[in-house]
């Protein structure tokens, strides 16, 4: 279970993955939900009311899977102090150990702030509630305010996308510097990551 100073345990490869997947089907959840929000508020559009259903299913999807998100990287960051990891090989550079170092702390920011600005987006917002599994209406992070304010629902939103882009190019690197360490370098790193390796 514990981090050794050559492998992830069980423990840390099980939060690295689970995130990743639950992450991997957040993310083309939010771009159809927030196109499906677009056609349930065209006043033109014939199928605005089914639409209703289907953004409010998405939602309830895409919000929980996210609150996990933040319940998991809790945990693992909590763990992650407690146990530390193989830390980054001592045979890289040092401009890519501390890149190595930055991204990653980069990416553990971005999966606190991507999931708690969206849910400050909906609190702002105020007029649906925040779902967590069954539940509908969370406790509000920031007050209900007015769409026009300037600490609004765009304001969050805005935080949430950016946050989006780039998480997205960080995790374009990530997975560029995991595949070069597994095929160009052939070290460990990809390996001591993976579900059922050593
Ligand atoms: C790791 C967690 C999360 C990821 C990766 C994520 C990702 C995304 C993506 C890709 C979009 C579509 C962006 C767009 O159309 O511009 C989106 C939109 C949105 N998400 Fe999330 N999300 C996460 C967690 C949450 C949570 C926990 C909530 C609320 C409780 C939430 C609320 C929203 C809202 C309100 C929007 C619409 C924003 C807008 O108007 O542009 N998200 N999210
Ligand atoms: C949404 C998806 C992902 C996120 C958010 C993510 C995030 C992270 C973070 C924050 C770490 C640092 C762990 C620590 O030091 O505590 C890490 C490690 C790692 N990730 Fe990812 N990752 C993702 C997907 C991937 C994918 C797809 C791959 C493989 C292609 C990968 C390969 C690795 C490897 C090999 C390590 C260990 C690095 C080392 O031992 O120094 N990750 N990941």
């Amino acid at each position: 279970m514990h981090n050794s100073s050559t492998s992830w345990g069980w423990l840390s490869k099980s939060y690295h993955w689970v995130i990743a997947l639950l992450i991997l089907v957040i993310v083309p959840v939010g771009f159809v939900m927030t196109a499906t929000y677009q056609f349930k508020i065209d006043p033109a559009n014939v199928v605005g009311a089914r639409m209703e259903t289907i953004h409010v299913w998405l939602s309830r999807i895409h919000q929980t899977a996210g609150l996990v998100v933040l319940m998991l990287v809790t945990l693992r960051l909590g763990w992650r102090l407690s146990s530390p990891g193989p830390g980054v090989p001592a045979t890289l550079a040092a401009y890519q150990r501390v890149l190595a170092k930055l991204n990653h702390a980069f990416l553990y920011a971005l999966l606190f702030a991507i999931p708690l600005s969206g849910w400050a987006a909906m609190s702002a917002f105020g007029e649906a509630p925040t779902y967590f599994f069954w539940l509908e209406g969370l406790p509000n992070l920031v007050p209900k305010v007015a769409l026009t304010a300037q600490y609004g629902y765009s304001f969050y939103a805005g935080i949430h996308r950016y946050g989006i882009y780039t998480g997205g190019a960080l995790l374009s690197l990530h997975i560029i510097a995991a595949l070069w360490h597994q095929f160009v370098v052939k070290d460990s790193v990809l390996r001591r990551m993976w579900p059922l390796a050593n």
